[in-house]
């Protein structure tokens, strides 16, 4: 159990214990702050620990921040110390380590030195650096900027480890007609939301499940937003792709698409429920290959069953193919579930392996990792790299990564953000995920959105 003197440090040391995941005695923290020094005592299985910390800081807000990022470090050292473990991002516990880089460096500091402090693997901070480089030309932040997201949250069926909010469409079928109409009238509402458009992203689920007739109605909505700017459709898993659809992906300018193997492993395919071979990939690929689209393969570490082997092999059997980009994802716990037997599947026992492995094989081929992101249940605490050949990095990934541009989210689920730069913070809008309650609510839907994000009353 874990006590705290300061009850607004808790559920960030409650972070920092989850890293180790495992049982530990009992912990008491203590904070005191003088001036600008920072008191942090840690107490554990018979030890005491003391750290100290100098930092001026302006403000109650910037106070908690420091507290925060000092007592963290504070406890990961004392749980290195008692465990013997450490962490490839040491006492970072935050979604986006690189925001967290930009920070400093807008204060005038170098990044590597909070991250080495924080206990980040040297690995870690080459990583991030070469991010931060392969971002350079693409972050910027531009007053109105916006991407838009659309999203299809139809599957042709239901991966195992699936963490999206998306449903089998023998299930869900019914839907697709009505949704498509409230879709069309969501996304023509976003006409005035925005200053500058970047990017237009088609996401899922699997976009490519639907009709062609459907798929059309989608791109004719999306159409008036998608001239002359990067284009996405994760168009997805290699069972749903014909010709048809991707003529009409050209047809309407879409510029890059996904086709997706997780893994080449065909025994690891039909574990996950895939419902496909490692022979789909390679022929949607081909098939894809005939376009004049940037293609990027994903694939996920860590995956129920799979050994170093397994998941080497599909790096390599990726790289062979040549994408423009490749996205090398680490297996995380789907959304609300934290049951125990889905948080024993994410023993992370091959993790470090494998995670190194993909990085070698991707710069030994000429790939940059271009952004980068965790989230709280990652197997083996690690993340998602996105790596791209030079040049061809999507502009989406790195806008909503970083946090640099509003995002208009359209679709059941999807999450925009407005940004409010003089006031330092984002404002969320989710949209309802259960498909008919989205489609019954579209008309306060885009009135809240409008109020969201041109200040208009409700
Ligand atoms: C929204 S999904 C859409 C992709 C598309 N439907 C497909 O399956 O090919 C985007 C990506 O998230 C990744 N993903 C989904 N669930 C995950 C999980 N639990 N852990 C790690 N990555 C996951 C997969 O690599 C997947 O391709
Ligand atoms: S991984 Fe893709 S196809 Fe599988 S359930 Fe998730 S979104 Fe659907």
């Amino acid at each position: 159990m874990l006590t705290t003197n300061t009850e607004f440090l808790y559920p960030e040391l409650m972070d920092v214990l989850r890293l180790f995941g495992e049982e530990l005695p009992d912990i008491r923290h203590t904070f005191r702050a003088e001036g600008d020094r920072f008191l942090d005592e840690v107490e554990t299985g018979g030890r005491t620990d003391f750290y100290e910390e100098r930092m001026p800081y302006a403000g109650e807000l910037e106070f908690r921040r420091y507290a925060k990022r000092f007592s963290k470090i504070a406890l990961y050292r004392t749980l290195c110390k008692e465990t013997g473990r450490a962490m490839p991002w040491g006492a970072l516990t935050g979604i986006r380590p690189t925001k967290l880089a930009y920070a400093e460096a807008a204060a005038g500091r170098d990044f590597r030195a909070l991250f080495e402090k924080c206990g980040v693997s040297p690995a870690n901070i080459a990583l991030i650096a070469d991010v931060l480089r392969a971002q350079e030309g693409i972050y910027a932040r531009e007053e109105g900027a916006a991407d838009l997201y659309i999203g299809i949250p139809f599957c042709p069926s239901k991966c195992e480890y699936c963490s999206f909010i998306t449903a089998d469409i023998g299930r869900t079928g019914k839907y697709v007609d009505a949704y498509l109409d409230a879709l069309e009238r969501e996304i023509a509402a976003c006409r005035g939301l925005f200053g500058k458009l970047n990017s237009v992203y088609i996401g899922g689920g699997t976009p490519l499940v639907l009709e062609p007739a459907q798929l059309r109605r989608v791109l004719d909505a999306a159409a008036p937003f998608a001239a002359g700017v990067e284009y996405t459709v994760e168009a997805g898993r290699p069972d749903v792709f014909t010709e048809e659809k991707l003529d009409l992906l050209r047809d309407y300018g879409v510029t890059r698409i996904c086709v997706n193997p997780q893994t080449f492993c065909d025994d690891t395919l039909v574990r996950i429920g895939r419902r496909h071979t490692a022979a789909d990939v390679y022929r949607a690929y081909e098939m894809a290959r005939r376009y004049p689209f940037a293609v990027n393969l994903d694939l996920i570490a860590g995956l129920t069953g799979e050994s170093v082997g397994d998941f080497c092999a599909s790096v390599d059997a990726a790289i062979a193919l040549a994408p423009d980009n490749i996205t090398v994802h680490t297996l995380c716990l789907k959304k609300g579930a934290r049951l125990k037997e889905e948080e024993s599947r994410l023993c992370g026992a091959g993790l470090p392996e494998m995670i190194a492995y993909s990085r070698a094989a991707l710069y030994a081929a000429g790939y940059e990792p271009y952004y980068l992101y965790r989230q709280k249940y990652m197997a083996g605490n690690c993340e998602n790299t996105g790596w791209t050949r030079p040049g061809k990095a999507c502009v989406y990934n790195v806008d909503v990564m970083e946090e640099i541009t509003d995002n208009i989210a359209c679709g059941a689920n999807a999450v925009g953000k407005k940004l409010f730069p003089a006031q330092a913070r984002i404002e969320r809008f989710g949209s309802p995920k259960d498909i008919p309650t989205y489609i019954g609510k579209i008309d306060p839907i885009i009135e809240r959105k409008r109020a969201l994000y041109c200040g208009e009353k409700d």
